[in-house]
């Protein structure tokens, strides 16, 4: 079992498995002017077995998200999903996506094996949200989800950045989705990794504000659902509802204490911390040749740049995009 400096038991990897996306949200890229990771750069599909089998899943990881970029523009990703699916030990598998390809998609998911799915829409009104995503078409989303639903996806949850000054306006109309369709909805603070100068001309708009909002008209109850992966978000419920309220704080109150993951970049680097800009090279060292012990030693070693709590005050310097993270 790997256990950080801080007594706590990391069990949780978000797997990036390309740093490519289809879509541009304000917040989590620039407008131009980003490179693409080159693909010889990129984990290949043997390699992220190899580390999942053999680094990861032996450290006593068993949960692991698939994100992007955008996950599902990577080529043969159900395949992939197949494989980790079928390794032993791993008790939850899932993936986050902006849906623009799920339609198609979601059955063939199903069937590889993926357990859930997180759907990203930061607005309900399709203008909006092709201003927000830079051009998406939010059709294709809600017609992906539609699918998702119908091919068997319970617990499908939608992730909604609060944009201050942008889409802080539906969260009434977020909140009463929920009332007909059996969606989760996440609100979500906006966080400055990504686009820092969108950020820093926004701030953030803490979630007890969506929760005070919704509770003028509704009174929220906290739902006794039994989520699989609720991790740091608070779960509420509009009574008599299909769906949930969930509500995420990453920056009024952080939710250092309880965090049980790390991450790996499409490149391979372990990400200890969101919110911290070192890295470890894990990649490298599985091309260099490294043994799997050696592989291990590392991991456990970049455990060491888990901070107890993330000062977001403090200005580190985050080189890397959310899309370059995976969120
Ligand atoms: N703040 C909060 N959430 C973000 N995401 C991307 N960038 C940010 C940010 N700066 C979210 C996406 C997606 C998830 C993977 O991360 O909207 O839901
Ligand atoms: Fe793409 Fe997701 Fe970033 Fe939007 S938030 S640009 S969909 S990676």
């Amino acid at each position: 079992m790997l256990i950080d400096n801080h007594q706590r038991p990391i069990t949780y990897l978000r797997l990036s498995v390309t740093d490519r996306c289809n879509l541009r949200c304000l917040y989590c890229m620039p407008a131009e002017g980003l490179d693409w990771i080159p693909h010889d750069a990129v984990m290949q599909d043997d390699e992220i077995m190899t580390l999942l089998e053999h680094v990861f899943l032996p450290l006593g990881v068993s949960k692991i998200r698939l994100t992007g970029g955008e996950p599902l523009i990577r080529k043969g990703l159900p395949r992939l999903i197949e494989r980790m699916a079928a390794l032993p030990g791993i008790t939850d598998l899932s993936l986050s996506t902006n849906g623009i390809f799920l339609a198609p998609l979601a059955k063939r998911l199903a069937e590889a094996g993926l357990n859930r799915l997180n759907v990203s829409i930061d607005s309900l009104q399709p203008e909006r949200f092709s201003t927000i995503s830079r051009g998406g078409d939010l059709t294709r989303v809600l017609a992906g989800i539609e699918q998702a639903l119908a091919v068997g996806f319970s617990h499908l949850k939608v992730n909604v950045v609060m944009i201050p000054g942008t889409n802080d306006d539906e969260i009434m109309d977020f909140a009463e989705w929920t009332l007909r369709e059996a969606v989760h909805v996440r609100f979500i603070e906006m966080m400055h990794v990504g686009d820092r100068t969108f950020f820093d001309a926004r701030k953030f708009l803490p979630v007890e504000a969506a929760m005070a909002r919704i509770q003028e008209r509704y009174a929220l109850e906290s739902s006794d659902r039994d989520l699989v992966g609720n991790g740091p978000a608070r779960i509420m419920q509009i009574p008599g509802a299909a769906g949930t309220l969930g509500f995420i704080s990453p920056m009024s109150r952080t939710f250092c204490d309880t965090c049980n993951r790390i991450r790996l970049t499409a490149d391979g680097q372990i990400k200890a911390c969101l919110m911290r800009p070192q890295e470890t090279d894990l990649l490298g060292l599985l091309r260099g040749g490294a043994s799997v012990e050696q592989m291990r030693e590392l991991v456990i070693a970049s455990l060491g740049f888990k901070p107890e709590h993330h000062d977001w005050g403090a200005n580190l310097p985050i080189h890397r995009t959310m899309s370059q993270i995976g969120g």
